[in-house]
């Protein structure tokens, strides 16, 4: 298929080189454009403005938060100005509902396809084309795009016709994944001050009870205390913590773990942690129990 690719960061270089690789035509866009060299030494075209990555047969947008999608889509010259008729629009990024109710209305009323496609996976998941893709949107929409979902991902999972109910799926999913990080995090602070080996520990976890890939994964972070480079950085942690509560908010459903947290994720970037990885949790519940 010919596809734009519009945010070329931890998560968009490789999804988009998985596109390359499963033989798409690729144009790709990013503000920074230094960014998109990698890419285009692969096969990639370099679109110099959004407008050029709009017109193939689906345009992916992959950007930071709410702020970047909505300057993208609804900025002057943005995709939904420039989108071709029969362009679908995916927009993969982890944004809040209320901006995914957006997205989806905008496109309905300018009569443009549009599909909500969030992604369980870190940076070096979607390097080798392995993601968790949830997406949400007309059924015909979502099928044009199997081809592009199957060269990012190893699985696909409809939720439903409504576009942000994907959103809402994808920030559930990081609410439990930081509770985890949490009780990782607290847990190997315990051990350690007792002066338990971490990684003997992280061993007898992951080979007993705990061992689907977030603990042997996050708990082999927590143990090493390897919270740098981060494949997922604290701030986008706590922008997804904050979302999820402000969906939760908007529905009343109270979700007190969801708050703490989140507090956690701000205790971590007031403290210096602002390039560290969210599993940087753990370096808290450490600090906090007297731990270097
Ligand atoms: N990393 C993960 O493990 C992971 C996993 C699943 C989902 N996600 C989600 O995937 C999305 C991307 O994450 P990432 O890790 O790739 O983030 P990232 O490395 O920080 O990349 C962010 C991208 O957004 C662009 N951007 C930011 N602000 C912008 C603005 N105002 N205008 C235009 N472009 C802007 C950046 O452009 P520049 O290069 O110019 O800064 C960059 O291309 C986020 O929504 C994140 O929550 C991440």
């Amino acid at each position: 298929m010919k596809v734009g690719f519009i945010g070329l960061g931890h998560m968009g270089a490789a999804m988009a080189g998985s596109l390359l690789e499963a033989g798409h035509e690729v144009t790709v866009y990013n503000r920074t454009l230094s960014k998109a060299q990698a890419l285009i030494d692969q096969g990639a075209h370099l679109a110099a403005h959004v407008a050029d990555a709009c017109q193939g047969d689906a345009v992916i947008t992959m950007l930071a938060d709410d702020d970047a999608v909505e300057g993208i889509v609804f900025g002057e010259g943005g995709v939904l100005q420039s989108l071709g008729e029969r362009t679908i629009h995916v927009s993969m990024s982890t944004i809040s509902v209320a901006v995914g109710e957006r997205l989806a209305n905008g496109h309905a009323t300018a009569g443009r396809r549009f599909v909500a496609a969030p992604v369980f996976g870190r940076p070096d998941v979607a390097a080798k084309g392995k993601l968790f893709i949830v997406v949400a949107g007309a059924p015909d929409v979502v099928g044009a795009c199997t081809p592009l979902f199957g060269a990012m991902g190893q699985k696909t999972i409809p939720i439903g016709e409504v576009p942000q109910t994907a959103n809402l799926v994808k920030l559930s999913g990081n609410f439990l994944i930081a509770s985890v990080l949490e009780a990782l995090s607290e847990a190997m602070a315990l051990v350690r001050k007792a002066g338990i080996d971490p990684h003997r520990y992280f061993e007898l976890l992951t080979s007993t009870l705990f061992t689907g890939p977030l603990f042997t994964n996050y708990g082999g972070l927590i143990a090493r205390q390897e919270y740098k480079p981060a494949g997922f950085a604290a701030p986008l942690g706590e922008k997804d913590i904050r979302l999820a509560l402000a969906a939760a908010e908007k529905l009343r459903v109270p979700m007190p773990l969801a708050s703490l947290v989140h507090d956690r994720l701000q205790t971590l970037i007031a403290r210096g942690g602002e390039q560290l990885d969210w599993s940087g949790i753990g370096q808290i519940a450490a600090q906090d129990a007297g731990l270097r």
